[in-house]
């Protein structure tokens, strides 16, 4: 299979059934008797960027969460790494989470811990490390995503809000995850600092084998960024594709999203 990717034409080597890392299998998902999804089906691929998009308030978040395992479903099969989450053991439950890293869409940070205590977080929680070999491994994770290193000994409130998200996915990547799980890591970032992470999550998609899944408004994060697209809607997946599959749809919402006023230009800019 023949993917775009943000620097250019990637061929996914093996795209037999061990290659999913994420199969979500008819997932049904209600919320006080107001049905939110529907039977919803979706697959990841390993080294994969997902772009998952749909209009506010159609469930992104809410499915986001039932993978997670933090929201209840009432109906469908969801495999992280093969396993069947619902008839997983306590322990495989454990390691298939220490394989997870989230970025919440509004839990940044913890305000009363730097930014090395916030990327250690996970790291306690799961593991039991010495206090200095802990200190060196998030103190990599806040130079892999391009943090200065005084800013490991800051609060949140001292950071902007671009070195807030790079902190956010420090912490995410605490426990070197074979996925990561990044709820619109760009909203509220200019669109240069919006640029540099997305070039950031492909260098650590190209260097580090991880999976992304990523739920997004950014057009310019679809472009550039993402191998694979998929379209919320109708609360179900209602289109998935490349991006030029997602061009060519016919369907209404995908259509005034990639190609109404806004995404005329990148859609120029990305063919030139
Ligand atoms: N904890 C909750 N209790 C009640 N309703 C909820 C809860 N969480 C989400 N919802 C409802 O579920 C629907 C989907 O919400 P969700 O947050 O998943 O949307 P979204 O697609 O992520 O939107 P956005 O793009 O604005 O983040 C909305 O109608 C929302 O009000
Ligand atoms: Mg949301």
């Amino acid at each position: 299979m023949a993917v775009a990717s943000g620097n250019g034409v990637k061929t996914a080597q093996n795209t037999d059934e061990s290659e999913i890392v994420l199969s979500v299998h008819e997932v049904t998902v209600a919320i006080e008797d107001k049905l939110i999804l529907d039977k919803l089906s979706l697959d990841i691929k390993r080294g994969e960027i997902l772009g998952f998009v749909g209009a506010s308030g159609a469930g992104k978040s809410v499915l986001l969460r039932t993978i997670l395992g933090l929201m209840p479903k009432q109906s469908g099969t969801i495999r992280l790494f093969g396993v069947d989450v619902d008839k997983a053991s306590e322990m495989e439950r454990l390691r298939i989470d220490m394989r997870l890293g989230v970025l919440f869409q509004h839990g940044a940070l913890f305000s009363a811990l730097t930014v090395l205590e916030n990327v250690q977080v996970p790291m306690r929680e799961y593991l039991d490390l010495p206090k200095k070999l802990m200190d060196e491994l998030a103190m990599l994770k806040v130079e892999l995503v391009g943090l200065p290193p005084d800013a490991a000994q800051k609060f949140p409130s001292e950071l902007s809000g671009g070195m807030i998200k790079r902190a956010a996915l420090a912490r995410a990547l605490a426990l070197d995850p074979d996925i990561v799980f990044l709820d619109e890591p760009t909203s509220g970032l200019d669109p240069i600092s919006a640029a540099e992470f997305d070039e950031l999550v492909v260098k650590l998609r190209d260097t580090m084998d991880l999976t992304v899944y990523m739920v997004t408004h950014d057009l310019d994060t679809l472009f550039t960024a993402c191998d694979h697209v998929a379209v919320l809607g109708k609360k179900r997946v209602l289109v998935e594709g490349t991006i030029d599959d997602m061009l060519k749809s016919e369907e209404p919402w995908v259509k005034s999203y990639f190609r109404g006023k806004r995404a005329r230009q990148l859609d120029l800019a990305a063919r030139a």
